[in-house]
């Protein structure tokens, strides 16, 4: 089993291309193991509840529900546009979701892990969470990133999060899976090392925010928004669902996790707040998930941000690009757990290197070849020569090292490992010469040979980029007559395409990006022969 997970989006704002990048990871991976004949379940959902989304309502003249539910529908209508193929959907105001946190809550209550005491300090309302003297600026005040910040006495509830870290500290030290990459579990462990002692307030009064799951055991309370929030990787999952219940089978995806997340919201939020929630509710150490952690797409070096008014839209670059040119930019430019500049000009300069000149004249070419001198039959043809021979190993070290980077989640690597094979074949048709073998008979085995090669290369290229871009895996397989589902990465080997395989016309699967300049060009020399 494979259950994969992302981090639940915010509904108090439109997704951007952050958003998208971390749902199309995931996608990827979930695709991947699909692929590999494993069993998956791939969550993804809405983080509905909280101060900012009561307050974005209130502007909008809305009741909070409504709002977040119309907030929504708009990642879900990206998701669908974008090819995300979730199992499960995660939307935190869900009645499901709601009573498994508040048997959580009864159950922790009756441990003895939460209690109630009065707080004074300082609130950020934007955080919605109490600042500490670590928060302040060199200058004594509360940084811009904390908003508002007012001076507060409330009484809440606690959960005794400081019990809990010693067994966090010892966990993360000895189970380095824990989070990935490395480095990210370095600054788990050094957060970890600097804990103060501080419990988690998990409650919010219900004067001040209404909008969230009520405390099961005090009417005037409401449950604080990350507590809610993490809890969906289980609630979803079917821990402690009710009779009947449409969830899954809890223990058929628990403990099988890998929790894809951004870098941000590892330290404190998953890498304690949820790791320690998980102990304290009696999980064992063989069943704390797994954190994939992703850097974040910066724009030109800055962070995204309204006040810089730099969002990304990723429907914009659907509409301009096409999705999976989208899909192929964010998993190809991005090495998975490190920041990338998202960059318009190398999302075109990529897909046209890559897919429309690389990969597409690839399949173009040999399909038309294929047609044209050998009626559209593959023939094995003459034994290998050297440079066959090389091509054939290169594809075989390729599936190899494709297969190792996807396990490794390193999208990136793996395929530009595709793309120089594919080089290597475009290097072969000119080394070959297939137009000029064409020309003379005895050299039909050679050419059969050299075209089988090729389309063999194609195949198994076509069908391995079937979990980045699938559209264009199953227009490329199509066309040269080969039943994806019949494949597996791991038992991938040449002769896909048996002797006397056949194969159909070709059309091109990757029209090349114009630049508004070549558009124009082309539209004057359109409209130059239509006047003709
Ligand atoms: N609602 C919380 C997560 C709760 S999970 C139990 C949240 N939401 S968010 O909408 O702000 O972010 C959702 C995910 O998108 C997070 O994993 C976050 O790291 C990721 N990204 C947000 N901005 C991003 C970039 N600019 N780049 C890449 N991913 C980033 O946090």
């Amino acid at each position: 089993m494979f259950y994969i997970t992302t981090a639940i989006d915010y509904t108090n704002g439109a997704p951007h291309i952050g958003h998208a990048y971390e749902k199309v990871l995931a996608d990827v991976l979930a695709r991947w193991h699909r692929m590999c004949g494993e069993d998956v379940y791939y969550l993804t959902g809405v983080d509905q509840h909280g101060q900012k989304v009561q307050q974005k309502a209130e502007a909008a003249g809305m009741e909070p529900k409504e709002y977040a539910d119309m907030v929504m529908q708009k990642f879900i209508a990206l998701w669908e546009r974008l090819g995300i193929a979730y199992d499960g959907w995660a939307a935190t105001s869900d009645p499901r979701h709601e009573a498994c946190v508040g048997k959580i809550l009864t159950a922790l209550k009756e441990k003895g892990c939460l209690y109630k005491k009065a707080y004074k300090g300082f609130y950020s309302v934007r955080q919605e969470q109490f600042l500490t003297e670590k928060e302040r600026g060199e200058d004594g005040n509360f940084g811009p990133e904390w908003g508002e910040v007012v001076e507060l006495e409330e009484e809440n509830w606690y959960f005794n999060l400081s019990q809990q870290i010693p067994w966090l500290k010892q966990y993360v030290t000895d189970h380095p899976e824990v989070v990935t990459p490395e480095f990210r579990r370095q600054n788990l462990l050094n957060a970890i090392e600097r804990s103060e002692g501080v419990d988690l307030c998990i409650s919010r009064p219900k004067s001040r925010l209404a909008w969230g799951i009520p405390l099961p055991f005090d009417e005037e309370y409401v449950t604080y928004v990350w507590f809610d929030a993490l809890v969906n990787y289980i609630s979803f999952a079917g821990y402690l669902k009710e009779e009947g219940s449409d969830l899954p089978e809890f223990e058929k995806l628990w403990p099988s996790v890998c929790e894809v997340i951004g870098k941000d919201i590892l330290v404190p939020a998953h890498g304690i707040y949820w790791l320690c929630m998980l102990h304290a509710m009696g999980f064992e150490d063989k069943d704390i998930p797994r954190l994939l952690v992703h850097g974040w797409l910066n724009i030109k070096g800055e962070k995204m941000s309204k006040s810089l008014g730099n969002i990304v839209d990723p429907n914009d670059l659907c509409d301009a690009f096409g999705p999976e040119a989208v899909r192929y930019y964010l998993v190809r430019d991005t090495k998975t757990g490190y920041d990338s500049d998202y960059d318009p000009e190398r999302l075109k300069m990529i897909y046209n290197t890559e897919l429309a000149n690389d990969l597409g004249n690839l399949c173009n070419r040999s399909l038309n070849m294929c047609l044209r001198y050998c009626g559209g039959t593959v023939a094995i043809g003459a034994e290998d020569d050297e440079l066959s021979a090389n091509l054939r190993n290169s594809m075989a070290d390729t599936v190899k090292r494709f297969c190792q980077l996807m396990d490794e989640y390193n999208t990136a690597d793996a395929l530009a490992a595709l793309n120089a094979h594919v080089g290597l074949c475009n290097g072969y048709i000119e080394q070959k010469q297939p137009w000029v073998l064409a020309k003379d008979e005895t050299k039909l085995p050679e050419l059969q040979r050299t075209l089988a090669h090729l389309l063999e290369s194609c195949a198994q290229i076509g069908y391995l980029l079937g979990c980045v871009l699938p559209d264009a895996s199953a227009r490329i397989l199509s066309q040269l007559n080969v039943d994806g589902s019949k494949l597996r990465p791991q038992t991938l080997a040449w002769g896909v395409l048996e002797n006397g395989h056949t194969i159909q016309a070709p059309s091109p699967v990757f029209p090349r990006i114009l630049s508004e300049e070549e558009k124009a060009k082309l539209a004057a020399k359109a409209a130059k022969k239509s006047q003709k």
